[in-house]
Protein backbone atom coordinates (compact mmCIF):
# COMPACT_ATOMS: atom_id res chain seq x y z
CA UNK A 1 0.00 0.00 0.00
CA UNK A 2 1.14 3.32 -0.85
CA UNK A 3 1.83 6.01 2.00
CA UNK A 4 2.43 9.57 2.24
CA UNK A 5 2.94 10.89 5.27
CA UNK A 6 1.66 14.09 7.42
CA UNK A 7 4.19 16.31 9.10
CA UNK A 8 4.45 18.90 12.04
CA UNK A 9 6.77 21.52 11.47
CA UNK A 10 8.64 22.28 14.63
CA UNK A 11 10.23 25.78 14.05
CA UNK A 12 10.14 27.77 11.15
CA UNK A 13 7.18 28.04 8.75
CA UNK A 14 6.64 31.00 6.40
CA UNK A 15 10.22 31.72 6.45
CA UNK A 16 10.96 28.65 5.07
CA UNK A 17 8.82 30.33 1.73
CA UNK A 18 11.58 32.70 1.74
CA UNK A 19 14.74 30.85 1.63
CA UNK A 20 15.02 30.71 5.51
CA UNK A 21 15.28 27.06 7.10
CA UNK A 22 12.76 24.82 9.21
CA UNK A 23 12.61 22.38 11.11
CA UNK A 24 9.72 19.12 10.66
CA UNK A 25 8.82 16.01 12.01
CA UNK A 26 7.24 13.17 10.07
CA UNK A 27 3.94 11.62 11.58
CA UNK A 28 2.75 8.02 11.36
CA UNK A 29 -0.23 9.30 9.96
CA UNK A 30 -0.89 9.99 6.38
CA UNK A 31 -2.72 9.09 3.90
CA UNK A 32 -2.40 5.44 2.23
CA UNK A 33 -3.65 4.84 -1.88
CA UNK A 34 -3.79 1.96 -4.55
CA UNK A 35 -4.14 1.81 -7.71
CA UNK A 36 -5.50 -0.47 -10.35
CA UNK A 37 -6.03 -0.47 -13.94
CA UNK A 38 -10.23 0.44 -14.36
CA UNK A 39 -11.99 1.70 -17.39
CA UNK A 40 -11.54 5.08 -17.05
CA UNK A 41 -9.41 7.55 -15.03
CA UNK A 42 -10.87 7.96 -11.42
CA UNK A 43 -9.36 9.18 -8.30
CA UNK A 44 -11.64 8.19 -4.97
CA UNK A 45 -11.01 9.93 -1.88
CA UNK A 46 -12.52 8.47 1.83
CA UNK A 47 -13.28 9.18 4.11
CA UNK A 48 -14.56 12.75 1.99
CA UNK A 49 -16.30 10.51 -0.40
CA UNK A 50 -14.39 12.18 -2.86
CA UNK A 51 -14.47 10.99 -6.80
CA UNK A 52 -12.76 13.32 -9.22
CA UNK A 53 -12.06 12.66 -13.11
CA UNK A 54 -9.42 14.93 -14.52
CA UNK A 55 -11.80 16.13 -16.74
CA UNK A 56 -13.57 17.98 -13.93
CA UNK A 57 -12.58 21.17 -12.97
CA UNK A 58 -11.88 21.20 -9.29
CA UNK A 59 -8.59 21.97 -7.57
CA UNK A 60 -8.41 18.53 -7.01
CA UNK A 61 -8.92 17.01 -10.50
CA UNK A 62 -6.07 19.55 -11.67
CA UNK A 63 -3.89 18.12 -9.02
CA UNK A 64 -4.50 14.52 -10.23
CA UNK A 65 -4.32 16.07 -14.22
CA UNK A 66 -0.78 17.26 -12.84
CA UNK A 67 0.64 13.90 -11.64
CA UNK A 68 -1.51 12.27 -13.65
CA UNK A 69 0.48 12.94 -17.07
CA UNK A 70 3.65 11.62 -15.73
CA UNK A 71 2.25 7.76 -15.86
CA UNK A 72 1.18 5.48 -18.74
CA UNK A 73 -1.65 6.63 -20.62
CA UNK A 74 -3.59 3.19 -19.58
CA UNK A 75 -6.82 4.02 -17.69
CA UNK A 76 -6.19 4.33 -13.85
CA UNK A 77 -8.40 4.34 -10.55
CA UNK A 78 -6.76 5.58 -7.53
CA UNK A 79 -8.41 5.02 -4.11
CA UNK A 80 -7.03 7.01 -1.27
CA UNK A 81 -7.88 6.72 2.65
CA UNK A 82 -6.59 9.99 4.16
CA UNK A 83 -6.64 10.05 7.95
CA UNK A 84 -5.15 13.68 8.77
CA UNK A 85 -7.73 16.60 8.85
CA UNK A 86 -7.30 18.84 6.03
CA UNK A 87 -6.66 22.68 6.33
CA UNK A 88 -5.14 21.80 10.02
CA UNK A 89 -1.51 22.67 9.38
CA UNK A 90 -0.58 18.40 8.99
CA UNK A 91 0.67 18.83 5.42
CA UNK A 92 -2.48 16.79 4.46
CA UNK A 93 -2.76 17.73 0.50
CA UNK A 94 0.91 16.90 -0.16
CA UNK A 95 0.44 13.50 1.88
CA UNK A 96 -2.41 13.31 -0.52
CA UNK A 97 -0.14 13.67 -3.34
CA UNK A 98 2.57 11.89 -2.25
CA UNK A 99 0.27 8.86 -1.46
CA UNK A 100 -1.13 9.41 -4.88
CA UNK A 101 2.20 9.50 -6.95
CA UNK A 102 3.50 6.38 -4.73
CA UNK A 103 0.13 4.40 -6.08
CA UNK A 104 0.53 5.29 -9.58
CA UNK A 105 4.57 4.57 -9.60
CA UNK A 106 3.58 0.88 -7.92
CA UNK A 107 1.05 0.27 -11.07
CA UNK A 108 3.20 1.33 -13.67
CA UNK A 109 6.33 -1.10 -12.09
CA UNK A 110 8.33 2.68 -11.44
CA UNK A 111 10.35 2.31 -8.13
CA UNK A 112 11.51 6.12 -7.75
CA UNK A 113 13.77 7.32 -5.01
CA UNK A 114 11.88 9.17 -2.25
CA UNK A 115 13.50 13.05 -3.23
CA UNK A 116 11.88 11.70 -6.93
CA UNK A 117 8.35 11.10 -5.37
CA UNK A 118 8.82 14.50 -3.67
CA UNK A 119 9.72 16.31 -6.92
CA UNK A 120 6.37 14.53 -8.54
CA UNK A 121 3.98 15.43 -5.70
CA UNK A 122 5.62 19.39 -5.91
CA UNK A 123 3.29 18.97 -9.11
CA UNK A 124 0.21 18.40 -6.92
CA UNK A 125 1.36 20.38 -4.14
CA UNK A 126 1.63 23.86 -6.90
CA UNK A 127 -1.95 23.22 -7.60
CA UNK A 128 -2.95 23.90 -4.26
CA UNK A 129 -0.28 26.82 -3.21
CA UNK A 130 0.69 28.27 -5.66
CA UNK A 131 4.39 29.15 -4.08
CA UNK A 132 5.03 26.04 -1.41
CA UNK A 133 8.34 25.88 -0.14
CA UNK A 134 8.69 22.08 -1.04
CA UNK A 135 8.58 21.03 2.97
CA UNK A 136 5.02 19.41 2.67
CA UNK A 137 6.01 17.27 -0.13
CA UNK A 138 9.47 16.47 0.94
CA UNK A 139 8.15 15.66 5.00
CA UNK A 140 5.09 13.70 2.83
CA UNK A 141 7.57 11.45 1.17
CA UNK A 142 10.84 11.30 3.49
CA UNK A 143 9.26 11.69 7.04
CA UNK A 144 12.09 11.36 10.25
CA UNK A 145 13.13 14.59 11.48
CA UNK A 146 14.39 16.78 9.17
CA UNK A 147 16.20 20.63 8.79
CA UNK A 148 14.88 21.73 4.90
CA UNK A 149 15.80 24.55 2.89
CA UNK A 150 14.58 25.69 -0.23
CA UNK A 151 17.18 24.42 -2.92
CA UNK A 152 19.52 22.41 -0.41
CA UNK A 153 19.65 18.78 0.00
CA UNK A 154 17.19 17.98 3.50
CA UNK A 155 19.81 17.41 6.41
CA UNK A 156 18.25 14.48 8.90
CA UNK A 157 18.59 15.98 12.59
CA UNK A 158 19.73 13.23 15.08
CA UNK A 159 17.86 14.40 18.80
CA UNK A 160 19.53 13.15 21.34
CA UNK A 161 16.66 12.00 23.01
CA UNK A 162 13.06 10.59 21.29
CA UNK A 163 10.89 14.13 20.99
CA UNK A 164 7.46 13.51 22.56
CA UNK A 165 5.00 15.63 20.97
CA UNK A 166 1.19 16.36 21.19
CA UNK A 167 -0.51 17.95 18.31
CA UNK A 168 -3.38 19.52 19.22
CA UNK A 169 -6.11 20.76 16.44
CA UNK A 170 -7.86 23.78 17.38
CA UNK A 171 -11.18 22.79 15.33
CA UNK A 172 -11.10 25.58 12.33
CA UNK A 173 -9.53 24.79 9.32
CA UNK A 174 -7.39 27.47 6.81
CA UNK A 175 -6.22 28.00 3.55
CA UNK A 176 -2.93 27.71 3.64
CA UNK A 177 -2.40 29.68 0.07
CA UNK A 178 -4.51 32.79 1.87
CA UNK A 179 -1.82 32.54 4.80
CA UNK A 180 0.95 32.83 2.96
CA UNK A 181 -0.83 35.65 1.00
CA UNK A 182 -1.43 37.34 3.93
CA UNK A 183 2.17 37.28 4.41
CA UNK A 184 3.20 38.20 1.15
CA UNK A 185 0.90 41.29 1.85
CA UNK A 186 1.83 41.94 5.39
CA UNK A 187 5.89 42.04 4.09
CA UNK A 188 4.90 44.66 0.90
CA UNK A 189 3.76 46.81 3.55
CA UNK A 190 6.35 46.75 6.04
CA UNK A 191 8.83 44.41 4.61
CA UNK A 192 11.45 45.43 7.39
CA UNK A 193 9.35 44.01 10.24
CA UNK A 194 8.27 40.98 8.47
CA UNK A 195 12.03 39.69 7.08
CA UNK A 196 13.26 40.84 10.86
CA UNK A 197 10.68 38.00 12.33
CA UNK A 198 12.02 35.69 9.55
CA UNK A 199 15.54 36.17 10.44
CA UNK A 200 15.11 35.81 14.02
CA UNK A 201 12.92 32.66 13.51
CA UNK A 202 15.81 31.39 11.45
CA UNK A 203 17.82 31.86 14.22
CA UNK A 204 15.79 29.57 16.14
CA UNK A 205 15.87 27.02 13.60
CA UNK A 206 19.60 26.75 14.13
CA UNK A 207 19.36 27.10 17.83
CA UNK A 208 16.71 24.25 17.37
CA UNK A 209 18.61 21.92 15.77
CA UNK A 210 21.38 22.60 17.75
CA UNK A 211 19.78 21.94 21.22
CA UNK A 212 17.92 18.98 19.89
CA UNK A 213 21.00 17.63 19.02
CA UNK A 214 23.01 18.03 22.70
CA UNK A 215 19.68 17.03 24.22
CA UNK A 216 18.05 20.39 25.84
CA UNK A 217 14.68 20.02 25.21
CA UNK A 218 14.08 22.83 27.74
CA UNK A 219 15.63 25.02 25.56
CA UNK A 220 13.89 23.74 22.87
CA UNK A 221 10.97 24.10 24.00
CA UNK A 222 11.49 28.01 25.14
CA UNK A 223 12.12 28.47 20.97
CA UNK A 224 9.11 27.01 20.24
CA UNK A 225 7.31 29.22 22.72
CA UNK A 226 9.37 32.28 20.77
CA UNK A 227 8.79 31.31 17.45
CA UNK A 228 5.35 31.08 17.93
CA UNK A 229 5.18 34.73 19.45
CA UNK A 230 6.77 35.77 16.32
CA UNK A 231 4.33 33.92 14.22
CA UNK A 232 1.51 35.75 15.99
CA UNK A 233 3.38 38.86 15.38
CA UNK A 234 2.38 38.47 11.68
CA UNK A 235 -1.02 37.50 12.74
CA UNK A 236 -0.79 33.99 12.20
CA UNK A 237 -2.82 32.93 15.55
CA UNK A 238 -5.45 32.73 16.54
CA UNK A 239 -7.61 32.61 20.21
CA UNK A 240 -8.13 29.16 19.93
CA UNK A 241 -4.78 28.17 19.34
CA UNK A 242 -4.07 31.00 22.03
CA UNK A 243 -5.82 28.75 24.66
CA UNK A 244 -4.73 25.70 23.42
CA UNK A 245 -0.81 26.82 23.89
CA UNK A 246 -1.82 28.04 27.29
CA UNK A 247 -3.21 24.51 28.42
CA UNK A 248 -0.78 22.95 26.90
CA UNK A 249 2.16 24.81 28.86
CA UNK A 250 0.03 24.82 32.11
CA UNK A 251 -0.66 21.01 31.80
CA UNK A 252 3.27 20.66 31.55
CA UNK A 253 4.46 21.45 28.34
CA UNK A 254 8.08 22.97 27.55
CA UNK A 255 6.85 24.79 25.01
CA UNK A 256 4.08 25.20 22.55
CA UNK A 257 3.17 26.26 19.32
CA UNK A 258 1.21 27.21 15.83
CA UNK A 259 2.20 24.58 13.66
CA UNK A 260 1.67 24.93 9.49
CA UNK A 261 0.12 27.91 7.61
CA UNK A 262 -1.78 29.27 11.25
CA UNK A 263 -5.07 30.88 11.04
CA UNK A 264 -6.17 27.93 12.39
CA UNK A 265 -5.55 24.51 12.24
CA UNK A 266 -3.27 22.53 14.54
CA UNK A 267 -0.79 23.73 17.95
CA UNK A 268 2.61 21.18 18.79
CA UNK A 269 3.65 21.26 21.92
CA UNK A 270 7.10 19.46 24.07
CA UNK A 271 6.33 17.46 26.58
CA UNK A 272 9.21 16.02 28.83
CA UNK A 273 7.75 12.51 28.42
CA UNK A 274 5.77 10.01 27.19
CA UNK A 275 3.56 10.85 30.42
CA UNK A 276 3.15 13.98 30.42
CA UNK A 277 2.62 13.60 26.70
CA UNK A 278 -0.44 12.00 27.46
CA UNK A 279 -1.72 14.15 30.28
CA UNK A 280 -1.41 17.19 28.31
CA UNK A 281 -3.48 15.28 25.86
CA UNK A 282 -6.41 14.77 28.34
CA UNK A 283 -6.64 18.64 29.58
CA UNK A 284 -6.53 19.49 25.93
CA UNK A 285 -9.76 17.39 25.98
CA UNK A 286 -11.18 19.22 29.15
CA UNK A 287 -11.26 22.08 26.88
CA UNK A 288 -13.05 19.89 24.06
CA UNK A 289 -9.89 19.79 21.69
CA UNK A 290 -8.63 16.50 19.93
CA UNK A 291 -5.05 16.01 19.93
CA UNK A 292 -2.79 13.16 19.89
CA UNK A 293 0.36 12.44 21.17
CA UNK A 294 3.10 11.65 18.48
CA UNK A 295 6.90 11.19 18.21
CA UNK A 296 9.88 12.46 16.35
CA UNK A 297 13.66 11.85 16.32
O1 LIG B 1 -0.32 24.40 6.57
P1 LIG B 1 0.56 23.44 5.84
O2 LIG B 1 0.58 22.06 6.38
O3 LIG B 1 0.29 23.46 4.35
O4 LIG B 1 2.07 23.98 6.01
C1 LIG B 1 2.43 25.19 5.38
C2 LIG B 1 3.85 25.62 5.68
C3 LIG B 1 4.16 27.03 5.16
O5 LIG B 1 5.51 27.32 5.53
C4 LIG B 1 3.25 28.07 5.78
C5 LIG B 1 4.03 27.10 3.64
C6 LIG B 1 5.12 26.40 2.86
O6 LIG B 1 4.91 26.19 1.65
O7 LIG B 1 6.19 26.11 3.42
Amino acid sequence: MAFGRGKAILLGEHGVVYGHPALAAGLEVGVTAFATDAKEDRLFIDPWDVEVSPADTPELAAAFRAVRGLYPERPVEVRATVALPAGAGLGCSAALGVGVVRALDAWAGETPTDDEVAERALRWERVFHGNPSGIDNTMAARGGLLLFQHGAAPVPVRARNPIHLVIGNSGSSSSTRAMVDDVARQRTRSQKKVDGAFEAIAAMVKNGVAALERGELKNFGQLMDMNHALLASLMLSTNELETMCQEARSAGALGAKLTGAGGGGCMVALAPNAEKAHEIVRSLGHINKEAFVAQAG
